[in-house]
């Protein structure tokens, strides 16, 4: 009989993350925005396509897409990595500075992949935690960084699954200690365009931060897979060396230039959404659920009078998929939903209307 190879043990680490993709009319369950893009941006792109010579490599630095990035952030070329999602970004950093004896700490609930991603690529996850309020305590954050000396440290602001941003104090403090021990801080910003928030801190050759965005969620391009990293030369230059020969094809790359071009039009809608989010944080606050202000495009929230997996599957049977959060480590009991179009919101509240009563 034949022997299979035996894949690594650790690697259980993937089971029961991915959101079930359900073929339904309302699907609020990825963030991604719900409005389709531009006809100017599709009928450009497709003309550009045509003139791609695609019998050829991509360029492997990206430089037109490096460049049009660092144009809008005011960053040099130098300071810009692009990749297939964040996700890949996430994972980038991993191999560079994660892997075998080295360490990257999170603060739990936060984005799952940035523990499932770093120990895929063998690194240990370190977790802290937040308080019922989801905020992290900032002592017990120096602490551990001092104890542990992580080489990653993962911030998310605004926090996905629960909406908060994290404060400036709180960044200003882990940074200055990750500046003493060595260690990269990495802010993941991918709902920053949803937050009233803004803050001044910036690349810097002399700091070790590091912002990753993607053009997924507010940019509407969740289908093309593009992500980028905004750090200084050094770390930059890292991301270059572990990410595989031409791993950003033309046309992405064309799309993301394009993408910048059309802008305005492209993320007009982030006024309207944010508009959205209070009507519907609203709405659930006067139904028996309690619900966490949100700076990003969704909203975690919790039933109070009825299970939350029977209010996850009784809105599915409603046509509208939530994302299922009940069981997740200081979670218990919640959902979030991703604040869609008008129409889309409006289904998934009377349909929240009528189960929970
Ligand atoms: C906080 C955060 N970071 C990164 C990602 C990954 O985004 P993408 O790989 O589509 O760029 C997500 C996706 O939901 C996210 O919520």
């Amino acid at each position: 009989m034949n022997k299979t190879p035996l894949p690594r043990e650790d690697l259980d680490v993937l089971e029961g993350y991915h959101s079930p993709q359900l073929d339904v009319p309302v699907r609020l369950n990825t963030n991604e925005a719900p409005f389709p893009l531009p006809n100017s941006f599709i009928q450009e792109l497709e003309s550009e396509i045509k003139k791609l010579d695609l019998n050829r490599y991509p360029s492997r630095s990206a430089s037109e897409l490096c460049a049009s990035i660092a144009d809008k952030e005011l960053l040099k070329e130098s300071e810009v990595f692009v990749a297939n999602g964040s996700n890949e970004i996430i994972q980038s950093i991993c191999l560079a500075y994660g892997g075998n004896e080295r360490s990257a700490l999170v603060f739990e609930p936060t984005y799952a992949m940035h523990s499932k991603i770093a120990k895929v690529a063998g690194t240990r996850v370190i977790e802290g935690f937040r308080d019922e309020e989801f905020q992290i305590d900032k002592d017990t954050a120096l602490e551990i960084i001092n104890r542990e000396k992580p080489e990653i440290v993962f911030l998310c602001s605004p926090n996905n699954p629960t909406g908060n941003i994290e404060s400036p104090e709180l960044i200003d403090a882990i940074l200055s200690e990750l500046n003493s021990t060595g260690g990269l801080l990495v802010l993941d910003e991918a709902y920053k365009e949803f937050s009233e928030s803004s803050s001044d801190l910036t690349v810097n050759e002399e700091s070790n931060l590091a912002f990753i965005r993607t053009f997924s969620k507010v940019w509407s391009l969740a289908g093309i897979r593009l992500g980028y990293l905004l750090a200084p030369e050094w770390c930059i230059n890292m991301m270059q060396a572990v990410s595989l020969p031409y791993h950003l094809d033309s046309v992405k790359q064309k799309a993301g230039v394009l993408a910048l071009k059309h802008d305005k039009e492209i993320i007009r809608k982030v006024t309207e959404l944010k508009e959205e989010r209070r009507r519907v944080f609203e709405a659930l606050t006067s139904m028996s659920v309690r619900v966490w202000p949100s700076e990003a495009n969704f909203l975690l929230f919790k039933p109070e009078t009825i299970d939350a997996y029977k209010l996850w599957e009784g809105l599915l049977e409603e046509g509208v998929l939530v994302r299922d959060c009940s069981t997740w480590e200081g979670l218990k009991g919640c959902l979030r939903v991703t604040i869609g179009s008008k129409s889309e919101n409006n289904s998934f509240l009377t349909a929240v209307r009528k189960i929970v009563k």
